[in-house]
């Protein structure tokens, strides 16, 4: 194993163990409001902390892009960190949130590690060397109609602005499809699809942070992610289009139709 992906796995579980450490007395815990809908407990930020601590003594040199406590600049390594993808499912105890860990080299994402603590799956990947849950390979599903897909996304319920042509997606979606989920947690609705439990998935406005492990976990187990326009912009864009080849290829038309101007890509 690729010494960079030991140290993000351990970090994730660290980071994982503080997770599940809060889980039984989640209404003692101290919650802080980002903005509209946005919410930060003192969780998120003490599983931060751990994979800083970790990611620090083992390379002090590289780049960080953390969610709860944002960039810093390094060396041709950068750590896309989100430490607590879910967070308003976990200060519900609703069970779907998970660790989020990417490291990109060069501006290439590298490896990827997403952690669900309460199922105790890891999904790990490492880039030309496929994906793996729990150490077994994964691979995307095979479904080829649409038909029979079961597509995930995420609402847009902290940019209204983008509400309604979600709705239109969503409206042309369900129809199509066998069902559309929102299980809260954007990190591990890409590990569904890499791993063949989704075969389809779309969300407007995600973060870096969100996105970065998930898109890599879905490459190397054989599926596509793109921008709203088919391109490679997702990182950038935070919009997200991600699938099995086939499912892909059939949903991006679906949803480039109904995205206004400031969301073509
Ligand atoms: C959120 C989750 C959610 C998605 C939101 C994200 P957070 O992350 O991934 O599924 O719909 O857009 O912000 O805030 O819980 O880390
Ligand atoms: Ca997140
Ligand atoms: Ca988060």
């Amino acid at each position: 194993m690729h010494p960079l992906m030991n140290t993000a796995i351990k970090a994730a579980r660290r980071a994982g163990n503080v997770i599940m450490r809060h889980l039984d007395h989640l209404e003692r815990l101290a919650i802080e409001t980002k903005g509209r809908n946005d919410f930060v407990s003192e969780v998120d930020h003490q599983a931060e902390l751990e994979i800083l601590g970790i990611i620090h003594a083992a390379y002090p040199d590289h780049g960080i892009l953390a969610e709860e406590s944002g960039r810093k600049s390094g060396n041709d390594y950068r750590w896309i960190i989100d430490p607590l993808d879910g967070t308003t499912n976990y200060l519900h105890g609703f069970p779907q949130f998970a660790v989020s860990i990417a490291i990109e080299h060069r501006g290439r994402l590298a490896q990827a590690v997403v952690f669900d603590p309460l199922r105790n799956e890891l999904f790990t990947a490492s880039r030309g060397s496929g994906a793996q849950l729990n150490e077994r390979r994964m691979r995307v599903s095979q479904i080829v109609n649409l038909e029979f897909a079961l597509l995930g996304t995420g609402f847009p319920f902290r940019a209204e602005k983008h509400l309604e042509a979600w709705i239109n997606s969503f409206r042309v979606l369900l129809t199509h499809s066998s069902g559309v989920r929102r299980a809260g947690s954007a990190a591990l609705d890409l590990a569904y699809v890499a791993c063949g439990r989704l075969d389809g998935f779309w969300e407007i406005g995600l973060n870096a942070w969100d996105i970065a492990a998930g898109a890599l976990l879905i490459e190397e187990a054989g599926g596509l992610v793109g921008d709203f326009a088919g391109g490679q912009e997702f990182l950038d864009t935070g919009n997200v289009v991600a699938g099995n080849p086939q499912i892909y290829g059939k949903i991006l038309p679906f949803i480039q139709a109904h995205m206004p101007p400031d969301l073509k890509r």
